[in-house]
């Protein structure tokens, strides 16, 4: 029976792939590291106490009807005055939207500004953004980024894609890296969209800007978050912003995001989330504006969070580095934000003791699974050519004992193959 084009098009996730070798296995009785999933096993990483409380409070409370189509006023007001104490930036409650998750509004940016056909340039890997260009049936440009730039886009690297674009999509912390822009790098790229913009007609549509900062919180070390408005105020009439609880609070599954931009834009993705319904269930927007307005609260949490998957993500960077010192052919780059390491384990060309030549990254990483009990996934499914022999890993759902234990299985499966 014949479904629509675009049905018909969409491509499935690499990562449900793997998640369905994980389960096998699973059931087989086999315990598997599973780095794969950009979530949390909310019983390592629960959500913060006062959050849980205020959700089950709003419930006996009955805030059980419709939200307003552009989220709770209240919620509004507190992400408005989150984001002046966080990032000394200034959008009032009728330039923030609330959803439920960011996701909707992700894709409400590119239905909002997005035609058939119009030109997005995003780097590679990225989250997603393929799949939002599909669903917008844009003609999405992937410009690959490289290992000593950490992955991130530069500005030069994006130049000549820009001409005549409608959107630019960026993100850091980088989901699948874990690495962010510079200031430097940044400002360099907000140059670029300023340069391009100055270069259009009276009337054409200009280059804008999606930031996705949902990591912005969840940083590491000396290493600070950056975002275009404030280091360029003139991109603040292009830019939209994501973000939101998932994240930064161990809460995806409570579902409340936020985007803010400008008025005229907002409004209309508020008409495109109220026709999809994608709202963020009312209970959740008014417990999460009670604890965002609960500082010492959120800072608690915070403090104890990021230390925690800090941990874990060190102990991936040193277990892999140590790897690379013993002359195993792997690499790692250093954690900066969100929860991922970036990895490389480049088996291609090795054969495995049963006579298979590992020929693809998807091979290497089921070879993983199979001989290290350990599962990745490939940046393939972030965008990239089927055979770069990086990988994403993400820390949400193990352990950090689960995580130290992984790394010697990694070179014993390594030293099975010729
Ligand atoms: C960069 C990035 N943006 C947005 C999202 C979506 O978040 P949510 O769960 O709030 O829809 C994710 C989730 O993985 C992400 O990695």
């Amino acid at each position: 029976m014949s479904i629509s084009k675009l049905a018909q098009n969409l491509k499935g996730s690499e990562i449900i792939k793997i998640a369905g070798e994980i389960n096998e296995l699973k059931k087989a009785g086999q315990n598997i590291a599973n780095l794969t999933i950009g979530d949390f096993d909310s019983n390592i990483y629960p959500i913060p106490g006062e959050l849980k409380s205020e959700i089950i409070d709003a419930y006996n409370h009955n805030q059980t009807n419709y939200p307003p189509a552009d989220g709770v006023l209240d919620l509004r007001q507190t992400v408005s005055g989150f984001l002046k104490e966080n990032f000394n930036l200034d959008y009032a409650s009728n330039e923030i939207l609330i959803s439920g998750g960011s996701r909707p509004l992700i894709y409400a940016t590119y239905l909002a500004l997005v035609d058939p056909g119009d030109k997005v340039v995003y780097p590679a890997p990225s989250w997603n953004n393929n799949h939002y260009c599909d669903l917008t049936s844009a003609d999405g440009v992937a410009v690959p980024t490289h290992p000593h730039n950490n992955f991130m886009p530069t500005a030069a690297e994006l130049s000549e894609y820009i001409k005549g674009a409608t959107l630019l999509a960026l993100c850091s912390p980088l989901n699948p890296t874990g690495t962010m822009f510079s200031k430097e790098n940044l400002e360099e790229i907000c140059d670029l969209v300023i340069e391009e913009n100055k270069s259009r007609k009276e009337g054409e549509k200009p280059l804008y800007l999606l930031y996705d900062q949902i990591y912005s919180q969840l940083t590491f070390g000396d290493h600070q978050h950056y975002n275009p408005v404030s280091l360029r105020p003139e991109l603040r009439d292009y830019t939209v912003f994501i973000d939101g609880a998932s994240k930064c609070f161990a809460a995806t599954g409570v579902r409340v995001g936020w985007g803010f931009g400008p008025a005229h834009i907002i409004d209309n993705m508020k008409a495109i989330i109220g026709h999809m319904g994608a709202w963020a269930p009312k209970a959740e927007q008014v417990a999460t504006s009670h604890f965002l307005k609960n500082s010492p609260a959120v800072q608690n949490y915070l403090a104890e969070f990021k230390q925690r998957i800090q941990q874990s993500l060190e102990a991936l960077y040193k277990g892999i580095k140590h790897l690379k010192a013993q002359g195993f052919p792997v690499d790692a780059i250093e954690p900066m934000g969100a929860i991922y390491l970036t990895v490389k384990i480049d088996l291609k060309g090795k054969v495995t003791p049963d006579g298979k030549v590992l020929r693809s990254p998807s091979d290497i990483n089921f070879y993983l699974i199979q001989e290290a009990k350990g599962a990745l996934v490939p940046f393939s499914a972030f965008g990239t050519d089927e055979d770069l022999a990086w990988f994403r890993t993400s820390v949400g759902a193990c352990s950090y004992e689960e995580i130290e234990s992984l790394i010697p299985r990694i070179g014993e499966a390594i030293k099975k193959l010729s």
